[in-house]
This record gives C-alpha cells, sequence and structure tokens, in this order.
C-alpha cells in the first residue's frame, strides 16, 4: 500500500484500522452468513481505497512526473499488468460511481468534496479532449501528467466518450438538485464535446471494452445510445437550441436497430460482437459485456435494461457457462463468481471482482424495477432465467418470455435479492481482511490476482452495494 498524505490519507488510515481492528481472520472462507455485517465495512474501505486513486499523490516512479490533479489510475499496479495510466472508460466509470455516491443517502459526505473532485476531473477532462492524438477522442488512455501515451495499444475505442458524458450528466442533475453551480459551464462544454463526438464516431468500428477485438459492440453501442438519450432529454428539459437535436434522434434510432441484430434467439443471448475486422484472437460472442453494458448504460426503458428478457436470458446463459467452468463456484452455498467470456487468457481468465458485482447489481436492480416500475404490468420476463428464480414459473418451454401475475412478482422479488446476496458473498469470500480488490480472483484458489487495487472493482462493488440499500423500504 503506497502512502497517502493529507485528510484523504487520514481518512484511509482510519477505515483501515477498523478493518483490521473488526475483521476477524475467519471471515475469509466464510458463508454468506456474515454478510450484512460486512458490507458497510467494506464499503468504506472501497471508498477510501477508490478516492485513493484519484489524483495520487506519488509519481508512477522515482523522480517521473507527477499525476495531474483529475487523474484516475486505473490502479495503483505500475508492472504486471501497468494500469498506472489515465483509462477514459475506468476513470468515467469511476466519477460516475463518486456522483452516485454523494446523490445516496450516505449522509456524512459533503457536496463540496463532490464538487472538488468533479472540478479536477472536467478540467483534467477539457484538457484531454483537446489533446492531439493519433486516435483523437478516440484515444482510450493518457499518462498520470495528461500526456498521449505512446505505446502500441487498441486504438480507437469508442465507449470512453459516451461514458464521460453519461457520468458529467449525472453531475449536472445533481447539481442541479444540490443548487451548486460552480463548474456547470464546465461540465456542459465537456458533454457537449463528448456528444458531438459519439454523433461522428458511433457507427465506427473501434476496440471493444476488453480492449482485444475491432467490431461492431453491443456494449459500446448501448452507451453511446444511453449518452445520445440522456444529453437529449438533459437539454431539451432546460429549452435549450441543440443544433444538433434532428441528428441525434436519427443516431437513437439507427443505433437501436444495430442493437437489436445482436440478439441470437437460437442461443437464447445477445452477442457481445458482431462483424468482426481485427485480429479474430476470440472465438465467441458470450461475453459478459453485454451485462456490463446494461448495468453501465443504467436505462430506464425495457428494451437493453434489466427488464429486457433477452438480457434476463444471457444472464442465465453466462451463469451456467460460469458455473460449468469455474472450480470454486463448486460451492452452492455462495452465488457464482462470473468473468469476461469463454476462452479468456488474459493473467489467466479467471472471475472478475467488477463483474461478478456487476451480476449482483443486476439481480438487485431489476428487483427494484419490480417495485418502482410503472409499467411492469406489461414486461416480460425471460423462461429461462425464471426457471431458476421460480419454483413453478407460468413457462411452455425455456426459450418463450412471459407475463407475471402480482403473486409471482412477489415471489421473484425474494429470489432476485437472495440470488443478489449470495453474489456478494461470493465477493465477500474472495475480498481479503485489507478490503483491497484486485481486477480477478483465481478460479481454483479464490485467491486476489492481476492488478491490485483495481479502482472499477472498488467502484462496480459500491454500486452493488448502494442498490442494495435502495431496496431497504421492501427489505
Ligand atoms: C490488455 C487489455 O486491457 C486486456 O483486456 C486484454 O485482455 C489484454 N491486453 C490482452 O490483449
Ligand atoms: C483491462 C480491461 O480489459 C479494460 O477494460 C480496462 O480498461 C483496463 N484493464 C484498465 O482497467
Amino acid at each position: 500500500m503506497r502512502l497517502i498524505k493529507g485528510p484523504r490519507g487520514f481518512a484511509l488510515f482510519l477505515s483501515l484500522l477498523a478493518v483490521t481492528t473488526f475483521f476477524t481472520p475467519s471471515s475469509w472462507g466464510d458463508s454468506a452468513t456474515g454478510l450484512k455485517a460486512w458490507l458497510p465495512q467494506q464499503k468504506q474501505t472501497a471508498w477510501a481505497l477508490l478516492l485513493n486513486n484519484i489524483s495520487p499523490s506519488l509519481p508512477k516512479y522515482p523522480g517521473g512526473p507527477q499525476a495531474k490533479r483529475g487523474i484516475v489510475v486505473a490502479a495503483l499496479s505500475t508492472q504486471d499488468p501497468d494500469y498506472y495510466f489515465h483509462w477514459i472508460r475506468d476513470s468515467s466509470l469511476i466519477m460516475s460511481t463518486v456522483v452516485n455516491v454523494y446523490a445516496s443517502s450516505w449522509k456524512t459526505l459533503h457536496p463540496s468534496e463532490l464538487e472538488s473532485l468533479m472540478g479536477d476531473y472536467l478540467t483534467l477532462s477539457a484538457e484531454l479532449q483537446n489533446v492531439s492524438s493519433t486516435a483523437g477522442m478516440g484515444e482510450p488512455r493518457f499518462n498520470i501528467d495528461g500526456s498521449v501515451d505512446t505505446l502500441p495499444w487498441s486504438r480507437p475505442q469508442f465507449d470512453g466518450p459516451a461514458l464521460r458524458a453519461i457520468s458529467v450528466l449525472k453531475y449536472l442533475r445533481w447539481s442541479e438538485r444540490n443548487s451548486r453551480r460552480a463548474h456547470r459551464a464546465l461540465a456542459l462544454e465537456v458533454v457537449q464535446k463528448d456528444l458531438g463526438f459519439v454523433l461522428k464516431t458511433w457507427d465506427q468500428q473501434g476496440y471493444d471494452i476488453w480492449e482485444e477485438i475491432r467490431a461492431d459492440h453491443y456494449h459500446t453501442h448501448l452507451v453511446q445510445l444511453a449518452a445520445l438519450e440522456e444529453g437529449l432529454a438533459y437539454f431539451s428539459q432546460h429549452h435549450q437550441q441543440i443544433k444538433w437535436q434532428a441528428d441525434c434522434l436519427s443516431a437513437i434510432k439507427k443505433i437501436k436497430i444495430a442493437l437489436q441484430k445482436h440478439w441470437d434467439g437460437q442461443q437464447g443471448f445477445v452477442r457481445s460482437q458482431l462483424n468482426f475486422v481485427a485480429p479474430v484472437t476470440k472465438n465467441t460472442v458470450l461475453d459478459s459485456a453485454v451485462i456490463v453494458a446494461v448495468m453501465d448504460a443504467e436505462r430506464s426503458g425495457h428494451a437493453n435494461s434489466v427488464l429486457d428478457p433477452e438480457i434476463q436470458s444471457t444472464v442465465s446463459v453466462l451463469g451456467d457457462y460460469f458455473r460449468a467452468h469455474y472450480a470454486i463456484n463448486q460451492a452452492a452455498d455462495l452465488g457464482l463468481a462470473y468473468g469476461r467470456y469463454p476462452g479468456d487468457v488474459y493473467v489467466g481468465g479467471n472471475p472478475w471482482y467488477l463483474i461478478t458485482a456487476d451480476f449482483a447489481n443486476f439481480y438487485y436492480t431489476l428487483a427494484l424495477r419490480l417495485k418502482t416500475d410503472g409499467g411492469i404490468r406489461k414486461a416480460s420476463f425471460s423462461c429461462r432465467f425464471l426457471k431458476e428464480l421460480l419454483s413453478t414459473p407460468p413457462c411452455k418451454d425455456e426459450k418463450s418470455f412471459v407475463k407475471l401475475d402480482v403473486g409471482s412478482r412477489h415471489s421473484l422479488f425474494s429470489a432476485l435479492v437472495l440470488k443478489a446476496d449470495g453474489i456478494l458473498s461470493r465477493i465477500k469470500n474472495h475480498t481479503p481482511n485489507d478490503g483491497q480488490l484486485s481486477e480477478q480472483f483465481d478460479q481454483v484458489t479464490g485467491l486476489p490476482r492481476s492488478a491490485n487495487g483495481l479502482t472499477w472493482s472498488y467502484a462496480a462493488f459500491l454500486e452493488a452495494a448502494l442498490a442494495r440499500e435502495r431496496l431497504k423500504p421492501w427489505l
């Protein structure tokens, strides 16, 4: 662990002290029972460790340049793998979680802290949007001094600007609700530039979320769709003249059509990629990136959200694969551990903390929609998905989609919460006593693997914990 100075360092010290004091060694290898006691504690730790990776205090190597304010390193790890960079994708998702945390009922946080974090992030983002590089705004990552990363890498990647627009729009909404106007002008500037870029490039093929293949990606398209929809809604509500309104509407329509093509009714899952360009290293289109996309896009409609039966079916197919494939998933008293895709070899192709947390978040969020979605009576559910949750689903066969009556929706709610709790217990089981979350955990031993302290792992864990908190009125 690096030494951190200042108030943040002190907060980290306090929470780590709390962890070491209250955590018994037996919590490693525990079953689901201690989840409720562990969650608040791990939430504090994850938050402190996440903040520690924003504007980090140490240079990459002794004597190297300092990090600019607003830099969010993907992890503190500087070798094997070297994640001491600012990825546009990771940093946008992390800042979105930061806004979500401040918008939650976590009362001890002061809004001025969010303003200061966002001020740094927006200033940096405006600068990075204008840095010249071969991939333009499709540049996936930057050095910590804000300069372009010139190492060979998978470029361009088009999800970053869309994800940044989503998180900055979320901040704009928050700033209004809280009458905090300090960075609004800058935020609007950053969003408009990102949306303009999305409009120009959405039909181009870039590399995927895992930085491996050039193709048409479900994940990239879905976050682009969410960014455009949310941007359009925001600017329309504010009666702002947007000269790109017509382009936006037309792109939204086309992206929705493109997304529909990913469904494979025969196999019962939404395909992560279509139209591969290069390189064809991957021979599957079954990929958790589809579920990560749904959680990142946070869409409120039914299609391409947790209420989409095609997505629910995909959740089941992925679950079946990882249940059969990972040795640790043979422990039936815990929920499943989820990884990226069949045949993944990156640092062992193990389960990932962030993906596992996203699946827990999926089940919690669906549970919430059952209680709060006005159109829930009209929603269809995947039978393949229901089969794992209800003892007598009203289904003819696995492939069908059905509507549910009030009683079944009630049973489904409880089953979803149980399922998500099991998945979080899985994460608990593989979290070391100091609360650090790496990128992966070993599929056989369950021990942490790959980059230590992955910022995105903390963010995804916090999102799942917040999703569980939103259910409190019904638990
Ligand atoms: C680094 C990427 O970020 C990771 O996702 C990928 O699997 C490896 N490179 C191998 O291409
Ligand atoms: C590898 C992941 O595949 C990619 O999505 C991520 O951006 C980088 N690691 C940094 O966390």
